[in-house]
């Protein structure tokens, strides 16, 4: 048995995203399918769009989703039909080395649905996709789409009372930004943080810095309207380092010393090296930008040696959905944090394209597929 819903694909390398009718089959053992009330568009999903992460179009994308359980696979004993949870890419195993040394954050052999979503038949596409063909789920999930299909281990309760939209968040950008921040950078209370690149991983990475104690958060970005929006979730400076040099700026306001932790959230060269020089002797620049492969950094090997301190990437900022969705949803409940802010609009399956559009023009932090 199977069924039939819309959903969200991008056919090709480039090409314009569109809104097709899919297979989603019933949950087999360890799958659970999901009825999808909120996805966000991050920046992720453009990627995808655009070749950057790899080339298994066509792709099902949409990731950053939270929904209802509608029926679960053989041996499911975690969620049952009827639980609110929010989707993750980060279904641990429990049994590869990371997690058998108690680092489940960076399991190796996280788990996806087995079974594939395809295209209805008597579909056709430009480059000879056709009904039947598989779709590749943007990072195992594809929820821009009215239902989709997981593993049942990629599904994460949470307090039924948040907002759909607002959970969903938590399931990427947001969670990889305040990950970033208080998990990988490890931000401490009376730090200096600076954050490059205040879209929606920013701005989280701002709000995680605050969280955690920070006592100065520089926020960068090229265009004013975003540094205005990081202050509004915490960023003590701004800095729009198209009319000022971002490391320069960055020491200046740290008593020349630059900051404890620089975070790079936008995955460019340039940025990396901004926040390598941006930071004090033996501070820690993290990377939770996503290059693309083209890219390539060169760096004076001795000052990699000589400024000392740690270079780490975030993904997905070293969460464990388990431990912290249902926190970041508390202090979300409680006040503690706004997520609400992140959600700038709210818009229908068939303007996704339309939303890329917007957050290339930068209008956005996030925009959500409500359904
Ligand atoms: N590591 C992870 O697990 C993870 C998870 C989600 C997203 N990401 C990545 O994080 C990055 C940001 O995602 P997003 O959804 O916030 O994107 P976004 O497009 O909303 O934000 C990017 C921001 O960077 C700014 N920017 C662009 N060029 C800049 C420059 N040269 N200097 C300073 N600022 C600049 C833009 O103005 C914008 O505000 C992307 O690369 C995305 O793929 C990583
Ligand atoms: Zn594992
Ligand atoms: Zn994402």
């Amino acid at each position: 048995m199977s069924q039939q819903v819309q959903g969200v694909i991008a056919p090709g390398k480039n090409q314009p995203v569109r809104v097709e009718t899919i297979v989603v089959p019933d949950p087999g053992p360890g799958e659970a399918v999901v009825k999808i009330q909120a996805c966000g568009v991050c920046h992720t999903d453009l990627h995808y769009k655009q070749g950057g992460i790899n080339d298994d179009f066509p792709f099902l994308l949409g990731h950053e989703a939270s929904g209802i359980v509608e029926s679960v696979g053989e041996g499911v004993s975690d969620v049952a039909p009827g639980d609110f949870v929010i989707l993750n890419w980060r279904a641990v195993c429990g049994s590869c080395r990371a997690c058998l040394r108690g680092r489940p954050q960076y399991c190796f052999n996280t788990h996806n649905a087995k079974q594939k979503m395809t295209l209805l038949g008597g579909t056709s596409l430009a480059g000879g996709l056709g009904g039947g063909t598989e779709l590749s789920p943007a990072l195992g999930i594809g929820a821009f789409a009215e239902k989709t299909l997981v593993a049942a281990g990629q599904c994460t309760k949470v307090d039924p009372a948040v907002s759909p939209a607002v959970a969903g968040l938590l399931g990427c950008g947001v969670m990889a930004g305040i990950g970033a921040a208080i998990n990988t950078g490890n931000v401490g209370r009376g730090d200096s943080v600076a954050v490059i690149g205040c879209g929606g991983v920013g701005d989280a990475a701002v709000v995680g810095a605050r969280l955690a104690g920070a006592a100065k958060i520089i926020a960068v970005d090229i265009d004013d309207r975003k540094l205005a929006t990081a202050k509004t979730m915490g960023a003590t400076h701004t800095v729009n380092s198209r009319s000022q040099d971002a490391v320069e700026a960055i020491r200046e306001l740290t008593g020349g010393n630059g900051a404890d932790v620089v975070i790079e959230a936008v995955g460019h060269p340039e940025t990396y090296k901004q926040a390598f020089y941006a930071r004090d002797l033996a501070g820690t620049v993290v990377l939770v930008g996503v290059p693309t492969p083209d890219m390539t950094l060169e760096l004076p090997l001795l000052d990699v040696f000589g400024r000392g301190g740690a270079l780490k990437s975030s993904w997905y900022g070293d969460c464990l959905p388990s431990r912290d969705f249902p926190m970041l949803v508390d202090l979300h409940q409680q006040g503690r944090i706004d997520l609400g802010a992140f959600v700038t609009e709210t818009i229908a399956l068939d303007e996704v394209e339309k939303a890329f559009e917007r957050m290339h023009e930068g209008d956005v932090l996030r925009s959500v597929v409500e359904f």
